[in-house]
């Protein structure tokens, strides 16, 4: 790019201060004076003004996409199965999913790159509330909603409470709340009340919720979303 751009991104000046500091004679590219228009930099070049060398600033970006099942959550995949970077490909950084999602559930998927506000979300202390819609074989007994609600065995270990509403409309439909995120969670918490998973979505994260937003599609998340993921505790 142009290297008054790249002073630019790094908050040094705007553009056209950083014209007048490269024609001023204060700016050096890998350690040789550059006092004129055109000249480009890339990756691997150090910029340095009145000596000090500069660094881009980096813009974070947090944003909430709505995955459509059959795709992986991690940025690349072995079996060549399509992952959610594909759908992502328009943001200019490097961002990643916080958590995943099973390659047949869809719903809200976080992503970011903003490391420590993914460590923070995903750490187990934070227990964020996580919400899904299970679409069921069959309506649940209210004995089986009370054994979900209080904690069902999967793998060996009993489940953390959980939220749990059937949603009484065309087709059976369940609403559960979870803060754990063990693998194939809910659905290993239904099959152990004998309900099978027709499908599974996520609604929710956090207090952030996947609104309309049509699947395949992303939007960033405004300052009190973020704000409510950083700031969950341990109840
Ligand atoms: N529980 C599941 O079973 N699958 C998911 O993708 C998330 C939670």
């Amino acid at each position: 790019m142009r290297l008054q751009k790249y002073i630019a991104m790094c908050g040094v000046a705007s553009r056209r201060a950083a014209e007048r500091l490269i024609e001023s004679g204060r700016v050096q590219v890998n350690g040789s004076l550059v006092d004129y228009m055109g000249c480009e930099v890339g990756e691997g070049d150090e910029v340095s003004v009145d000596g000090k060398v500069i660094t881009p600033e980096k813009k974070l970006y947090y944003i909430a996409l709505n995955k459509p099942k059959n795709y992986v959550t991690t940025v690349s995949d072995d079996l060549g199965r399509p992952t959610v970077m594909e759908l992502v490909g328009d943001i200019d950084a490097r961002i990643y999913p916080v958590g995943r999602l099973d390659f047949d559930t869809s719903g809200l998927l976080i992503m970011t790159n903003d490391g420590a506000f993914a460590n923070q979300v995903t750490h187990p202390s934070h227990s964020v509330d996580k919400v899904y819609i299970a679409r069921v074989n069959r309506p649940l007994d209210k004995s089986e909603e009370a054994a979900l609600r209080k904690g069902v065995e999967i793998d060996g270990r009993l489940t953390a409470p959980a939220g749990v509403e059937q949603l009484h409309g065309r087709l059976p439909e369940v609403k559960i709340t979870i803060h754990e995120g063990r693998n194939r969670q809910v659905r290993k918490m239904l099959e152990a009340v004998g309900a099978e998973v027709l499908s599974l979505k996520r609604i929710a994260v956090g207090g952030v919720t996947l609104g309309n937003l049509p699947e395949g599609k992303w939007r960033h998340l405004n300052d009190a979303e973020i704000n409510k993921l950083k700031g969950r505790r341990k109840k």
